[in-house]
């Protein structure tokens, strides 16, 4: 693994792979492209027609590219109405178009390097909202985002990214929200309509593939296209549908052979005559080798000075003046983002942080993913005498993610430890814990008891602590950030030895997970309980305390597999791995390319991997324990044009709580499969019986066959699941064939 500044990985490499780009062009594209815009033009589609026509050829490449809005390279000028931040694209104020300003934004307003000093609102990571499957409270993030970052001048947020995860060991599993389309889609789509009604533009990425760090501007995804567009694809086509960003962003990595921000098949084809997309696609940064990404769907160069050079500047105009398939691409590219720019006016107005701080706690409290509690040691009692709560910083703060996404709270971090690497953004890789500290929230929920803190670099000291006390809680962690995958899923720094010590001194253990994505957990049986809380953002700490007294009850559902070990993976070792990005990039200019099969599991990525399989994990997706218990009623199902579910369930334990009702598709005509087809999130008081709703999705239930969906006619059927895993009865519905587009 390198464990390299993200950001001077990715100028190194920007760079070195300009110099081999003369070489780059594999799968160049077709032709100019002939996207369908939305059927129904709107005024904003107007509008934008009306101010392109009025554009003068000099200012027809004006919105076409931008810059890195950061002053660490130089000989660029960064314009003084740039926010420093992510990106900068300048407006033409003759025509009353506005700068673009565009900030990272997944999890909170971010910036990297010291770039500015103000705070923001953090999330916890988007793995936690995926575990919490409420679309509702995920839009609210998403709109509490926009509402700071709009104060803070933005019109664009670079988020939320929906790569589903296809490698536990991926560096930015942090950043996505888990592995079903489904899902991921749909909680996708909830965080751009959230972002969006505040009147700031959200960019869903990484269109598409992104699923491993290394080497992540050469590897190329090779998968078959039903496959993909059953599974990846499917995500953002859902994400897309419902949510209408203004802007997709490319990816970096290759698919199929070609660049996916130069890829005909993806950009012309799926995205914009397929799905008739009808907003922009913006490159990822130092993405872009050529002009002629233009012909294959690329309507912006985002980040273009670490790029070999401005090519949708100059060049782009140039090729305009010569080629009418360029002059046509380039009044389709200004429409585009002029319609999007339209559609999401900026509106100001004041941050607000104690309600902010609200929603980020209440997607910590639902993300929270209570995984084993054999003996109900949780919740605990608020009479415990005594507690010793060991490593994880959690006397500063929680653990949170690294890369563009690094959200800087109010003050600054609690805890920032310099993580080394080469390159000129290095001295800023830092692992930040932030948030408030889970040892001063313990402390304030159990104020009668005596809590201790030991930071646990020695297991034996942590050892003798948790033998003389009543309780001990292990706070363990694992940092993620882009730009480096992890290289297996074990716990970093001997936290797996410091558990199983602490946890033989004292059985009333609880460990208290703090991690990107999956780990392992050789020492499961010996703890008492084990909460996973992810990243848990502004008032994680908070969450976690609430959550070990039972203030909370944990309702978060696993939204990945962790799996019992890397050999159940498709690809047991990480393609790659222990390669850095300038041995790529050196071996791309000498003819060697890095493809990665994906057709291993093609659409069964996750879950339906390993139910293909037949493997056991360690725990399944949609897994998560609750402190009362759930009864499932028979599932009634009706077809229709838009199919659904209906179910009941009851709470029969003693304490309020909520249930995921997941409602999974076990067979179809053609034999048993495996896919979340709908889900839905209901609080039920104890004693009391909820009915539920689940809108069925109906490509869940087709196969998609040459860019159509097709569902034979015949019998489909379906279970309620307590996880992937663990399905109730089946109940079956006879449905007619439909093909559509
Ligand atoms: C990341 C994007 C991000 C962009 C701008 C890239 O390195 O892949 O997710 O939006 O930088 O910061």
């Amino acid at each position: 693994m390198t464990r390299k500044a993200y950001r001077s990985g990715l100028l190194a490499s920007a760079l070195a792979l300009s110099a081999a780009a003369a070489t780059a062009h594999e799968a160049r594209p077709v032709g100019p492209s002939s996207p369908t815009q939305a059927t129904t033009p709107t005024a904003a589609d107007r509008r934008a027609a009306e101010t392109e026509r009025q554009m003068r050829v000099d200012e027809r490449t004006v919105l076409t590219h931008g810059l890195w809005a950061i002053p660490l390279i130089p000989k660029v000028q960064i314009p003084s109405e740039a926010v420093l931040g992510a990106g900068y694209i300048a407006g033409i104020p003759r025509l009353g178009i506005p700068a673009l300003l565009e900030t990272d934004a997944s999890l909170g307003v971010s910036y990297i390097a010291n770039l500015r000093n103000d705070g923001a609102t953090a999330l916890p990571s988007a793995t936690a909202m995926g575990a919490t499957w409420n679309t509702d409270l995920i839009r609210r993030g998403g709109a509490m985002i926009a509402g700071e970052a709009r104060a803070k001048g933005f019109n664009v947020l670079l988020g939320g990214g929906i790569n589903l995860m296809r490698d536990p060991r991926n560096g930015r599993t942090f950043e996505y929200f888990g592995e079903d389309p489904l899902h991921s889609g749909l909680l996708g789509a909830a965080a751009i309509t959230g972002v969006q009604s505040q009147h700031v533009m959200s960019t869903v990425k990484h269109f598409a593939l992104n699923a491993q760090e290394t080497g992540r501007h050469l590897v190329d995804g090779r998968i078959a296209d039903d496959a993909l567009r059953m599974s990846d694809l499917l995500a953002f086509e859902l994400a897309i549908e419902r949510g209408q960003p203004g802007a997709v962003m490319c990816a970096y990595n290759r698919v199929n052979g070609a660049p996916a921000c130069g890829s005909d098949y993806l950009l012309n084809r799926v995205l914009k005559q397929d799905w008739r997309y009808p907003g922009f696609v913006m490159s990822d940064w130092g993405s872009v080798d050529a002009v002629d990404f233009a012909l294959a769907g690329l309507d912006q160069q985002s980040g273009a000075q670490i790029d070999k050079q401005v090519f949708f500047g100059k060049p782009l105009a140039e090729a305009a003046a010569q080629d009418p398939a360029y002059a046509a691409r380039v009044a389709d590219m200004n429409r585009r983002i002029l319609r999007s720019i339209y559609a999401h006016p900026p509106v100001k107005q004041p941050i607000d942080f104690a309600a902010n701080g609200a929603v980020a706690r209440a997607v910590e409290d639902e993300g929270i993913v209570l995984l084993h509690n054999p003996k109900a040691l949780l919740p605990l009692s608020k009479d415990v005498r005594s507690i010793v709560v060991i490593g994880g910083y959690a006397d500063a703060g929680v653990l949170s993610g690294g890369g563009s996404t690094q959200v800087q709270p109010e003050g600054g971090p609690a805890v920032s430890l310099p993580m080394g690497g080469e390159g000129l953004l290095a001295k800023y890789n830092n692992q930040t814990y932030h948030g408030t500290a889970p040892l001063a929230a313990i402390r304030a929920i159990a104020p009668q008891a005596k809590v201790t803190f030991v930071d646990g670099r020695y297991p034996a000291e942590a050892a003798a602590a948790a033998k003389a006390a009543e309780v001990a809680i292990v706070f363990a962690t694992q940092w993620m950030a882009e730009g480096a995958d992890v290289p297996d899923l074990s716990l970093p720094n001997g936290q797996d030895a410091l558990i199983s010590t602490v946890a033989g001194a004292n059985p009333k253990t609880v460990v208290v997970l703090e991690t990107g994505g999956p780990v392992l957990m050789p020492w499961s049986d010996r703890t008492g309980a084990v909460l996973e809380a992810w990243y848990g953002g502004a008032r994680g700490g908070d969450a976690i305390a609430a959550t070990l007294f039972g203030d909370v009850n944990p309702s978060g559902r696993l939204p990945v597999t962790f799996p019992a070990s890397v050999d159940q993976l498709p690809r047991p070792a990480l393609p790659y791995a222990g390669m850095v990005d300038r041995d790529f990039a050196a071996g791309f200019a000498a003819g060697t390319r890095y493809p990665i099969d994906y057709d291993i599991e093609g659409a069964d990525v996750g879950y339906r991997w390993f139910a293909r399989k037949k493997l056991t994990p360690l725990f399944p997706f949609g897994f998560g324990l609750s402190y009362t218990s759930f009864d499932h009623g028979r599932v009634t199902l009706m077809g229709g044009e838009r199919p659904r579910a209906t179910v009941s369930i009851r709470n029969t334990g003693a304490r309020a709580g909520s249930e995921v009702a997941q409602l999974y598709l076990v067979s179809t005509p053609a034999g048993p499969t495996r896919r979340l087809a709908g889900f839905a999130k209901v609080a039920v008081q104890p004693g009391a019986t909820a009915t539920v709703t689940i809108p069925i999705e109906p490509r869940l239930l087709a196969r998609s066959s040459g860019g159509r969906w097709t569902m034979p006619a015949g019998r489909y059927g379906f279970a309620l699941g307590r996880s992937a895993t663990d399905l109730g009865t089946v109940v079956t519905i006879d449905l007619p064939a439909r093909q559509w587009r």
